[in-house]
């Protein structure tokens, strides 16, 4: 995030957080959720003040998004360890010689940790399978490498390790959010409304592939992370990584050699979250 205005406008501190239902809300919301919440809250200004109308609540169309792009220090796929919100990068911690997810979880999936941990405390609380539960773990973990088309990233990064559904529902969670399905309690998410803009329409890629998804006999796996994706933290929630441990173990399987040394196909994705300093 890097609006042109950012240097020029002044955030009233008070009024952000407010626009985000309170402190204690914002207390327990993610460095991510919490950047999020400051571009919207941002844009919603320049909004305003470019209209110079009395402030309104609307999402941004597409239009307006797309003009920003060239007022942006980055690309806004970018996975949140390459880029910082504000400021500088910080130094990373060194990871053990042999990385277990778990070890990733603690030192390199800060930003999208307290999302998945929610998301997976719900699934669990709502009786979903093991499969959706571990993916709900997992379904977002790979926006630290990248966020564009995150599902099939994400999907790929888990798919030595996992059991096929739970790759299915990983991989297919990213399109069917664009979607309702109020049979299953799924609504289009407001929130998209202000990442993507509020005449957004889903690409042709991600149309063909709800629609594909739709009539496949594990729908439902990937439909229950769109369900139990969870982005109104509740402050009064803390979960811990500890309740999953035997989700892991059974879901898992961890490479003896350690994620990044373990000659799959996607061991460079590991190794690129665990030294995403490196210059090449
Ligand atoms: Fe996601
Ligand atoms: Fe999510």
């Amino acid at each position: 995030m890097s609006a042109k205005g950012e240097t020029t406008m002044q955030v009233d501190r008070r009024a952000f957080i407010a626009s985000v239902g309170g402190a204690a809300i914002f207390g327990a919301m993610s460095a991510e959720a919490k950047a999020d919440a400051l571009e919207h809250h941002l844009l919603q200004r320049l909004n305003d003040e470019a209209g110079g109308s009395a402030p309104v609540k609307r999402a941004p169309t597409v239009a307006e998004i797309e003009a920003q792009i060239d007022t942006r220090s980055t690309r806004r796929g970018v996975g949140n360890l390459f880029a910082a919100r504000a400021g500088n990068v910080q130094r990373l911690a060194p990871m053990p010689a042999q990385p277990t997810l778990i070890d990733f979880f603690r030192l390199r999936f800060m930003a999208t940790s307290n999302h998945v941990l929610q998301s997976a405390n719900r699934a669990m609380k709502n009786g979903m399978s093991e499969d959706v539960i571990l993916a709900c773990l997992l379904h977002d973990v790979v926006q630290e490498l990248i966020k564009v088309d995150h599902g099939w990233w994400g999907a790929q990064l888990f798919e030595p390790y996992v059991s096929q559904k739970t790759t299915f529902a990983i991989r297919y969670h990213q399109a069917l959010r664009f979607y309702a399905d109020e049979a299953n309690g799924y609504e289009y998410p407001e929130l998209y409304r202000q990442m993507f803009g509020s005449d957004y329409q889903p690409e042709p890629y991600i149309d063909a592939t709800y629609r594909k998804v739709r009539k496949h006999k594990w729908y439902i796996e990937p439909r229950m992370v769109t369900v139990n994706d969870l982005y109104a933290f509740d402050p009064n929630v803390k979960v811990e990584l500890e309740q999953f441990t035997d989700i892991i173990g059974r879901g898992f399987r961890q490479p003896q050699e350690g994620l990044g040394f373990d000659q799959t196909p996607v061991a460079h994705m590991w190794r690129s979250l665990m030294r995403p300093d490196s210059p090449l």
